[in-house]
């Protein structure tokens, strides 16, 4: 019988982060025996029932829902886990927070600025524990890339550059719409690339490198008409396909932004490069354990781009793991993350981003969107 305090997970939506979180709930009890706190996951819903009990038994949950509203009303749920389509967030965010339940949301917060800001409302008066799961901040080399530039090393910052690209839509047969395909329905995901995949480096570029104060953006759909997947028929397609744009930060740095679903050969690749006064940095997710870092104080005869593999037990995260020089994957960064909000709840500190910083990420997605639209400049604070 564990002695650790307990947070009982309701988690909602068994896809893709529905496992990647329990994951993260069931690895983070072996690797962080310090926290005071321990997950038990409790509940986990799905409008399927069979769909339900087969990954309850898979990953360990207690009991299932097929309503989400039921397992939010039960009294043995501390936090609601929210892991469904971008459509369901704001719905089950607010009356969770209206219950008094701590918050774990996927990105993006939402579909629109608006629905967002009603959520951080929500979560703002009922003053529970939140946080939303983007992730990639918490991988240990984009963390180290954290601590590297908040030591002054990098100098004044001039450029930030950051591309998230895949290749899976290029198919014009692919439909849109439906459980697979939900992300190439507007009503459902709210945008294409830019709630999806922007949103991302949008979170990591304020985290790194600050605000954002405009934006100048293009998207283009390059199928317009797809079969819908609920309706059968050929509707016209409403998300961005690929979305470039440019911005400026308010530390006077400039930046560069691009995804799309039609890099072909690309299937997650988002990179990011950082140039400062003295020094550079760079990661690529598809060789995530590295940092790549350029100083240029190194002796003139030995300089160049340094690859870190960010595996060393000083290196952030990386005394949980294993021995230095095993690398760790995507998964980690789940964990750790989950691990964080944990430790949030012991020391009081928010785990970040919480909602309220999510926000600001959902107004830059909004001001691209809005930018492409009109093709004007998009000033973000006046959001
Ligand atoms: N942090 C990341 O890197 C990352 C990666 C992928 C997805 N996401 C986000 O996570 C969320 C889910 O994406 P996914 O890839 O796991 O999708 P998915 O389609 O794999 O899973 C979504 C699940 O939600 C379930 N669901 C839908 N409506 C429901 C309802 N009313 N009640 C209960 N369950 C319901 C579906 O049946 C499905 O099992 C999205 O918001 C997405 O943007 C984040």
């Amino acid at each position: 019988m564990s002695t650790k305090k307990q947070l009982r997970i309701g988690l909602i939506g068994c896809g893709f982060m529905g496992r990647t979180h329990s994951n993260g709930y069931l690895r983070v009890k072996n690797f962080f025996p310090d926290l005071a706190y321990q997950p038990v996951l409790k509940a986990v819903c799905s409008r399927t029932e069979s769909k339900a009990r087969a990954f309850a038994e898979q990953w360990g949950y207690e009991s299932v829902e097929t309503d989400w509203k039921a397992l939010i009303a039960r009294n043995d749920i501390d936090a609601v886990d929210i892991c469904t389509p971008n459509d369901m967030h704001a719905e089950i965010a607010i009356a969770a927070a209206a219950a008094g339940k701590m918050i774990l949301c996927e990105k993006p917060l939402a579909r629109t600025l608006k629905e967002s800001e009603g959520m951080v409302d929500a979560i703002e008066k009922a003053g529970v524990a939140n946080t939303v799961w983007y992730n990639y901040r918490r991988l240990p080399a984009v963390t180290l890339a954290k601590q590297i530039i908040d030591s002054g090393k990098l100098g004044r910052i001039f450029h930030y550059r950051a591309n998230f690209l895949q290749d899976w839509t290029i198919n014009a047969d692919l439909p849109q719409g439906g459980a697979a395909l939900w992300r190439m329905d507007a009503d459902v995901a709210g945008s294409g690339v830019v709630g999806d995949l922007l949103s991302h480096c949008i979170d990591t570029a304020l985290w790194l490198n600050g605000s954002i104060t405009n934006v100048t953006a293009m998207t283009e759909t390059f199928v317009k008409e797809r079969m819908h997947q609920l309706t059968g028929k050929v509707e016209k397609v409403n998300i961005d396909d690929a979305c470039s744009f440019l911005c400026r930060f308010s530390n006077g740095s400039l930046g560069l932004f691009e995804s799309t679903r039609y890099a072909r050969g690309h299937k997650a690749l988002y990179t990011f490069e950082i140039n400062g006064e003295n020094a550079s940095i760079r990661w690529d997710l598809h060789d995530l354990n590295r940092l790549e870092y350029f100083d240029n104080a190194d002796d003139s005869t030995l300089r160049g781009w340094r690859s870190i593999h960010v595996t060393d037990g000083d290196q952030p995260y990386m005394d949980k793991w294993w021995v230095p020089g095993l690398g760790i994957g995507y998964e980690h960064s789940f964990v750790h993350q989950a691990a964080d909000f944990l430790k949030s709840l012991e020391t009081g500190a928010p785990c970040s981003p919480t909602f309220k910083e999510a926000l600001e990420t959902q107004k830059v997605c909004q001001a691209v969107l809005d930018s492409a639209a009109s093709g004007a400049w998009k000033d973000t604070e006046a959001l």
